[in-house]
């Protein structure tokens, strides 16, 4: 969901820089340097990964944040050793199994992006069951991005609005990027507009590339399993210190 107003709509940039953010995503990266420069498993460097997310999800709500949105497992991670993927399904499981009950308690809203093409059946069950579980719920949003990759996001999209097409309910004449948006995994949550990679890699790889169109990105040098609410203060008032333009100009500049 397009969530930036228009250059036309705000008659010169977008909002001022300062203003709080709706929605922050995170590409958890580090994992793996964090337990090998500890020799431990890579696996363990996952693990600590899942308390990092933890207590970020709790950050983002006690700061005010509306949307979270994490990038767990893309869909080249299946490139990795078996194990290290079944460690990851393991993770996402254990993690819906501890905390669902607590984020439904709390009025979260549990999304799963990404395709389940693949997925084995329990996980396809459980991320089905938290969904179904918290939808009602409004408070928050956590989109979990597992099994995701941007680009076979759009493809999907394509596929969907082509059946829309063809059964008549999408008018190819008035399909535009705004329509476009419903065919997408994130169709209710507004953009990001902030992108943190952790663990000082300057990449999106293939992460939300629709929707981070006019994002902030922030990386940092933390790794993920290190991350904590000041790390996400920090970018949030890093943030906050840019202007963002949208394709306009400058406040003042006209
Ligand atoms: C990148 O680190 C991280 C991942 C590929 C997975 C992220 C997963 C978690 C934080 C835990 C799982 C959480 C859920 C809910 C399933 P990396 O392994 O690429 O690290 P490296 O670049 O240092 O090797």
């Amino acid at each position: 969901m397009t969530s930036a107003p228009s250059a036309a709509q705000t008659g010169e940039g977008g909002p001022p820089a300062g203003s709080f953010p709706d929605h922050v995503a995170i590409i958890m990266d580090g994992n793996g340097r964090w337990a090998k420069s500890r020799n431990l498993p890579r696996a363990v460097g996952h693990e600590r990964g899942v308390e990092a997310l933890r207590r970020t999800v709790e950050a983002a709500q006690d700061v005010g944040l509306k949307n979270l949105t994490v990038y767990s497992f893309s869909t080249e991670n299946w490139r990795r050793p078996v194990s290290e993927v079944n460690a990851l399904f393991g993770l996402l499981k254990a993690y819906v199994k501890r905390d669902l009950d607590r984020l439904a308690r709390e009025g979260v809203r549990v999304r799963i992006l990404g395709t389940r093409k693949g997925l084995p059946d329990d996980i396809r069950e459980l991320v089905d069951r938290a969904e179904a579980r918290t939808e009602a719920n409004s408070k928050f949003n956590l989109c979990i991005a597992f099994n995701y990759g941007g680009r076979e996001e759009i493809v999907r999209a394509v596929q969907k609005a082509a059946k829309s097409l063809s059964d008549g309910s999408l008018n190819p004449d008035t399909l535009d990027e705004e329509s476009f948006e419903q065919f997408l995994d994130t169709s209710e949550v507004p953009d990001p507009d902030i992108v943190i990679r952790t663990s000082g890699e300057y990449r999106l790889s293939n992460f939300l590339i629709w929707q981070a169109a006019y994002a902030e990105l922030v990386f940092m040098d933390v790794l993920w399993p290190d991350f904590g609410k000041e790390h996400l203060i920090e970018a949030i008032e890093t943030f906050q210190k840019r202007e963002r333009r949208f394709g306009g100009l400058a406040s003042g500049a006209a």
